[in-house]
């Protein structure tokens, strides 16, 4: 379309031409109106809103209807998808079940994942999975029961009950509820860390092709349907170089703290690239200027532990580690800044989430994202089955020795 690209499936049609391209930096795999970055400038939008505008004055569940929809829903368009999503919270009570044949030592990630591929088993019948109305019931379905699963895996990692969904509380407040509160008592909703969460969910709702969206994207373009899509996305979200970053983070600082190496000594190390260390929440393919999400993180930690009344010596350990590696030529040099992941984690654990549940809190934000590229492609006339070409570099023909 631009002066800058080229459509390589007609080259490749005409010529036979085809591109090496680990990791995809070149190749655009589609067209998408969604998300724009300009990881120059450090700039994220969603259908054209900057993200520092929609985390200071936007909901989660607004931002969502934006993401899928295209547009901010009116008054009304938003009190209808909010009580639609509440009224589709409850999980089948064999589903619940489900929960109780996997190992409570199970990563939450990886309960995520399972249980969502199985919520296809009750709904993925002989319905059409591209039916227009069916893809807006799963639509609210996946957005209503994903926080549910996530809490009932964190409940089932410490042992304690389910609780079940108390529908009059708005999306967050119920989810900080299953998760933390109990069968003895009323669980009262902070909401300093209400809104804290919300802000942090919108943050991550979106980030046009990254490794997820672009496996939602690639399962979904073989016809499968939402729930094997998201499913596949989560399992995708859960490497230590996407989304399991932010657990990583919270383990490396911890590790800096209980071994009284320092910070410069870690970070030398990191230089030196020993056992393949690297600086956990730094770096990102897109972004080679500061992470706008992680500059609204950055600014709401202090004031969200503050308000949460924590004192973590690990965020001050990030901030050092900060201040070093942007002050150091390696840095500097690759253009490495702080990504999202950078401080999520601090903020999580003042919340009360053990570390486990961290990446299973940003799929949970990232999942309208997820759900807007999965229709977004199956509207698009131009799409195809995602199928990468190789080159063959083994043996060439050889015969079997007779
Ligand atoms: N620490 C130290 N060095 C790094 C880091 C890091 N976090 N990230 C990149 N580098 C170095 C590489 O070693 C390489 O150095 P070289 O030129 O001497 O070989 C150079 O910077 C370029 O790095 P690439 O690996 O080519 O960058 P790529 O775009 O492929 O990787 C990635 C991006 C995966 C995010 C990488 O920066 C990384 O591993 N970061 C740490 C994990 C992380 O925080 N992931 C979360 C990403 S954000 C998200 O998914 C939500």
């Amino acid at each position: 379309d631009g002066a800058s690209s080229l459509d390589l499936s007609t080259l490749t049609r005409q010529t036979g031409f085809t591109g090496l391209d680990y990791g995809f930096v070149n190749t655009a795999s589609t067209r998408s109106a969604i998300t724009y970055i300009d990881g120059g400038q450090g700039i994220l939008r969603y259908r054209g809103y900057p993200i520092e505008e929609l985390a200071e004055h936007s909901t989660f569940l607004e931002v969502a209807w934006l993401l899928i929809y295209g547009e901010l829903p009116t008054a009304d368009q938003l009190g209808e998808f909010d009580e639609k999503i509440r009224r589709h919270t409850l999980l089948h009570e064999d589903l619940k079940r489900f929960f109780s044949a996997l190992p409570h030592t199970a990563h939450p990630m990886a309960v995520l994942s399972s249980a969502v591929a199985a919520l296809s088993t009750y709904y993925e019948d002989s319905s059409d999975p591209h039916d227009p109305d069916h893809v807006e019931l799963t639509t609210v379905r996946l957005l209503a029961k994903l926080p549910v699963i996530a809490a009932y895996a964190h409940k089932k990692s410490i042992g304690q009950a389910f609780l079940y969904p108390d529908n009059s509380l708005d999306f967050v407040s119920n989810f900080l509820r299953l998760n933390f509160g109990n069968m003895a008592e009323p669980y009262v909703v902070d909401p300093t860390l209400a809104k804290a969460l919300d802000r942090l969910l919108i943050l991550h709702e979106d980030h046009e092709q990254n490794a997820s969206t672009s496996t939602v994207r690639l399962v979904g373009s073989t016809g499968a349907n939402l729930y094997s899509s998201i499913s596949a996305g989560i399992q995708a979200l859960s490497g230590p170089l996407h989304g399991g970053a932010n657990e990583a983070v919270l383990q490396m600082l911890a590790k800096i703290r209980d071994s009284g190496e320092g910070v410069g000594r870690f970070v030398e190390r990191v230089k030196r690239k020993e056992d393949g260390v690297k600086l956990m929440g730094f770096g990102h393919r897109v972004y080679k200027n500061y992470d706008p999400r992680a500059k609204i993180v950055k600014q709401s930690a202090d004031a969200v532990l503050e308000a949460l009344g924590v004192n973590d010596p690990l965020l001050d350990i990030a901030k050092e580690l900060e201040q070093f590696a942007l002050e150091d030529e390696y840095f500097k040099e690759r253009r490495l800044y702080p990504n999202v992941d950078f401080y999520t984690g601090v903020i999580y654990k003042a919340m009360g989430f053990p570390t486990r549940m961290f990446t299973v809190l940003f799929a949970i934000g990232r999942l309208p994202g997820w759900i807007a590229h999965w229709r977004e492609m199956n509207l698009d006339p131009q799409t195809k089955i995602g199928r990468p070409q190789q080159l063959y570099t083994g043996e060439p023909e050889r015969h079997y020795p007779r």
